[in-house]
């Protein structure tokens, strides 16, 4: 299984941030939306996990104490290697504390931590193929200003598989944890 950790958005924001992809997109415009469902915050990538390593996962983040985290959407930009287009995330001093707590819960399992900045994000559109890249640059031309979102209250994440499909990854929440003091 390939899982990851993050936040799952809520319904308020996701609807401005639909309304924002809705605006900007085209036909053929050589990109992969995400689908308004599928969209989260990235607290950490886990990458394939076996059936032994679950238990310990789920167990661990059982035990992870936090309180609801403030998250404030912040503008908008591209990840250019990657092809990714995102709406970003205000780095708060809240949310990294819960990150690294995450982390280092999951060091127990054996999972090392990246060692590039944390950057949270939320990726609205991913480039396909060689038109994608064209496509990303015209989809930058097309932001004329800076979005502005709304914030919400983070009361839980959630534990993510990430289901291969041929339209791209689908994303199912396997367990979800209560963030409160
Ligand atoms: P992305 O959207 O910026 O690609 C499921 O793939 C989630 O995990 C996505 O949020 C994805 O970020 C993130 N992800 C995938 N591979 C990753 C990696 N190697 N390192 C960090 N995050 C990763």
């Amino acid at each position: 299984m390939r899982l990851f950790i993050g936040i799952p958005l809520a319904a308020g924001v996701a609807d401005e941030l639909a309304k924002l992809a809705a605006r900007l997109r085209r036909k053929d415009d050589g990109l992969r939306w995400s689908a308004a469902e599928s969209w989260h915050i990235t607290l950490q990538f886990l990458g394939s996990v076996d059936e032994q390593r679950y238990g310990c996962v789920v167990e661990r983040l059982r035990e992870v104490r936090f309180t609801a985290v403030s998250v404030a959407l912040e503008g908008v930009g591209t990840f250019d290697r990657a092809g990714v287009f995102f709406a970003g995330v205000r780095v708060t001093p809240q949310l990294i504390a819960l990150q690294q707590r995450v982390t280092v819960a999951m060091e127990g399992c054996g999972f090392v931590p990246e060692e590039r900045p944390y950057h949270p994000h939320i990726t609205l559109a991913r480039s396909k193929g060689k038109e994608g890249v064209r496509g990303l640059r015209a989809l930058k031309m097309r932001v004329q200003r800076e979005p502005k979102f709304g914030t919400f209250v983070a009361g839980e994440f959630a534990l993510y598989e990430s289901v291969p499909e041929p339209g791209g990854s689908r994303y199912v929440v396997l367990e979800r944890f209560e963030l409160r003091p």
